[in-house]
């Protein structure tokens, strides 16, 4: 039987039209929440990101800014943004578009930005906030699964959850979060021995490795739950990291690629933006 097909841009939309009542009761309330997006050099893809990300906040009424830098621009230059932001008590959300140019080092950035304006989640200090289970931001794409998870009412306490990929913005953190729900975790990555006898253990699989299909119906239990975080360009198409014509006829739910995760990622950044301002200004 075919699986659901769990469409995270319908869930998105309906998450936004929510968040912009909220928007404007903080209005009301005197409380503007504003994200500033910075991107330096002009890499399409990330271009086009970060346009998707101040057209989607401008749409629910958030105040957006968005700061082009060339791609000469110093690590010292970018600092210096930064700091001016952290002390702008009218921004309260700030990303910085990854990866950034070689000569700019990533790690000092985000260490940089005010964890408490930190709606990435990527500030050491939120990651240990996220481990030890205290109130922080969650980084976005990891955030957006998990809410994609439970309004699919989908069980994860006792599941076994097996995620493919092990990086800092989503291998590593969505594992955290789930184990955070009681699911039982298990990381696979490039240098896993047998990833099919690992995948094919999985109630919920979770695929966050940039590789375009390199997972198919065969790696899959019948019945499990198929979560595809890839965004692969093959032949100029979007396309996932999971075989989608063959998965979905063993898996019970599975996302596509695109209209699947991409799109909570961007309303989970809206949600922490707003967050954001609700604790700066100590409003609920
Ligand atoms: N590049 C790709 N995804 C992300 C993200 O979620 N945040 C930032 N800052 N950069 C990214």
């Amino acid at each position: 039987m075919a699986a659901n097909v769990i469409y995270g841009k319908d869930l998105a939309e309906e998450l936004r039209q929510e968040m912009k009542q909220e928007v404007s009761t903080l209005h009301e309330k005197g409380v503007h929440p504003k994200l500033v997006v910075v991107i330096i050099g002009e890499d399409p893809a990330s271009m086009s990101y970060v346009k998707g990300k101040k057209k989607a906040s401008e749409k629910i009424g958030l105040d957006s800014d968005l700061i082009e830098l060339p791609e000469k621009t110093s690590e010292k230059e970018l600092l210096t943004l930064i700091e001016r932001l952290n002390n702008d008590s009218s921004v309260h959300g700030i990303l910085v578009q990854l990866p950034l140019p070689d000569h700019i080092d990533d790690q000092k950035v985000i260490e940089t930005i005010d964890p408490k304006k930190d709606v990435d989640g990527f500030h050491p200090i939120n990651v240990g906030r996220m481990m030890t289970g205290q109130e922080t931001f969650y980084p976005c794409t990891p955030y957006g699964i998990l809410v994609m998870l439970k309004r699919a009412k989908i069980d994860i306490e006792g599941k076994h959850v097996v995620i493919v990929g092990r990086s800092n913005l989503v291998g590593k953190p969505v594992g955290q979060l789930l184990l955070n729900e009681n699911a039982t975790v298990t990381h696979c990555h490039s240098r896993t021995k047998d990833l099919r006898a690992h995948t094919k253990q999985a109630d919920i699989l979770i695929v966050a490795a940039g590789k375009a299909d390199l997972i198919t119906g065969e790696d899959i239990r019948e019945g499990a739950v198929v979560i595809d975080v890839g965004v692969n360009r093959v032949d100029g198409k979007l396309t996932g990291d999971v075989e989608f014509e063959s998965a979905k006829e063993i898996a019970s739910h599975i996302t596509p690629v695109p209209k699947g995760v991409g799109p909570m990622t961007i309303t989970m950044l809206l949600h922490n933006t707003m967050e954001a301002a609700k604790r700066i200004h100590s409003v609920k």
